[in-house]
This record gives C-alpha cells, sequence and structure tokens, in this order.
C-alpha cells in the first residue's frame, strides 16, 4: 500500500455503532474519503430489504444511477433484473450495492465516461460495504465482476476461473475477521455491464443465468434460514 492510499478512506466517515442500514445511509452523503464525491453528483448507497438472502455486490454506480442516487437503475441494472427473474429468484429477496459509492468517470465530448475504479478506491470505499455485511444476513453474496471480486475476495480471485461455483462466506473473504456474520455461501459472476459488451451478448447472458441459476439453487436446497444466524 503506497502512503496515497494510507491517507484516505472512508473509515472516518462510517459512523462508529450504526445499528442499520439507514443509519449507514444517512450518513454517507457526508463521505470524502476519496477524490470520487468531488464530480459526482451523489453518493449510490445499497438498496433492498436489509432481510434479503441474497445479497448482490456491483462495481460502482453509473450515469444513471449517479443521477437518480441508487444503484443497479440503469442499463445494466435492467439487464441484471432480466437476468434475476430467468433465473427464478425472486427479486425481493434481493439486496444491491456496489464495492464503490460514487462515479467514477472522466468527461468526454458532453458525455460522461465510465473509468473503473482504481484499487486505491475500492480500499477507501471498502469501510462502507464492511458495515454494510455487518448489518445483512445474507445466505447468498453474489460478486458481480472483478471489482466486487477485489473488494471482497482479493486481487487473486479470477471471476473467470471460479464462477457459478459457491464458495464459503465469510472463509472465502480475503479478511474473513471483517465479515462474522455467516456462514453463507457465495457465487461469483460476470457483471451485467460485460454482457452488454459482450461479442457475443446472448451467449454471455446465458452464462449470467447459468450462475444466477446456481444461486436459485442454493436458497432453495438451504430452506429457511436457521434462526442463530438471523436477528
Ligand atoms: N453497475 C454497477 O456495478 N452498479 C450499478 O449500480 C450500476 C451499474
Ligand atoms: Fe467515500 Fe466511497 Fe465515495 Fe470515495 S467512493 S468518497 S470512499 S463513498
Amino acid at each position: 500500500m503506497t502512503a496515497h492510499e494510507t491517507t484516505v478512506g472512508a473509515d472516518g466517515y462510517v459512523p462508529t455503532g450504526a445499528r442499520s442500514l439507514a443509519d449507514l445511509r444517512a450518513a454517507a452523503p457526508g463521505c470524502q474519503g476519496c477524490e470520487l464525491h468531488q464530480p459526482a453528483s451523489q453518493v449510490v448507497f445499497g438498496r433492498g430489504d436489509p432481510d434479503a438472502r441474497v445479497v448482490m455486490v456491483g462495481e460502482q454506480p453509473g450515469d444513471v444511477e449517479d443521477r437518480q442516487g441508487l444503484p443497479f437503475v440503469g442499463p445494466a441494472g435492467r439487464l441484471l433484473r432480466r437476468a434475476v427473474d430467468d433465473a427464478g429468484i425472486p427479486v425481493d429477496q434481493i439486496y444491491l450495492t456496489n464495492a464503490v459509492k460514487h462515479f467514477r468517470f472522466v468527461s468526454r465530448g458532453g458525455r460522461r465516461i465510465h473509468q473503473t475504479p482504481d484499487r486505491v478506491h475500492i480500499v477507501a470505499c471498502r469501510p462502507w460495504l464492511v458495515a454494510e455485511f455487518a448489518t445483512l444476513r445474507p445466505d447468498v453474496v453474489v460478486v458481480l465482476g472483478a471489482t466486487a471480486a477485489r473488494a471482497l475476495l482479493g486481487p487473486a480471485f479470477r471471476v473467470t476461473r471460479s464462477r457459478g461455483v459457491p464458495l464459503p462466506w465469510p472463509a472465502s473473504a480475503e479478511r474473513p475477521e471483517e465479515f462474522p456474520v455467516g456462514p453463507a455461501q457465495l457465487v461469483a459472476t460476470i457483471h451485467p455491464s460485460a454482457v452488454l459488451r459482450a461479442d457475443d451478448q446472448q451467449i454471455a447472458y446465458r452464462g449470467l443465468v447459468t450462475d444466477l441459476g446456481v444461486v436459485r439453487g442454493l436458497l432453495a436446497g438451504r430452506g429457511s434460514p436457521t434462526p442463530a444466524v438471523r436477528r
């Protein structure tokens, strides 16, 4: 880690002792843990049922999300919603969030072009993700693409190699002690934006739905969560 990386971060902005997602969501607009808050319109926090059985982690808000203040409401979000439906996962059982909570972009010819967050942004924003997980009790964590994988599983994890394979959660996390609630399962898959960018969108889409089918199978096989891991 460089000196620069150690000087930034959301740590000082995440309320200590926050007991609910509402507490965290209320504090998130004040975050200046990295430079991304400056050009962005607003912070985009997670959304969904705090008791959701599935937590999906994406990369960062896009242009539409930045304007509306909600995750996954743009083109990638629409595709994800369709894939979730096709896989048979009830959408009300999903909590959606991102590894990085502000939109990173460059302006070109009046348009805002998405830029993949760097490691410094992922590291800076990670305290929000850890704090969200501390209030959630998922049965399945879904990692959407490489940025979410870097945030939760570390730099060595390869989505292309390990997608669609259930892994133990939080045991597979880069730092499992940061995610004390479990046990649950984790499934990594490609990001919905990668489907939109793929040469063959149909094949890429089918792959995403197949991986989400694994999630649906885990939900079905597991039955009701045990009271011990629920609030
Ligand atoms: N892509 C993401 O990863 N997250 C969003 O909220 C929108 C697009
Ligand atoms: Fe804070 Fe994350 Fe936004 Fe950076 S991207 S300012 S760490 S909320």
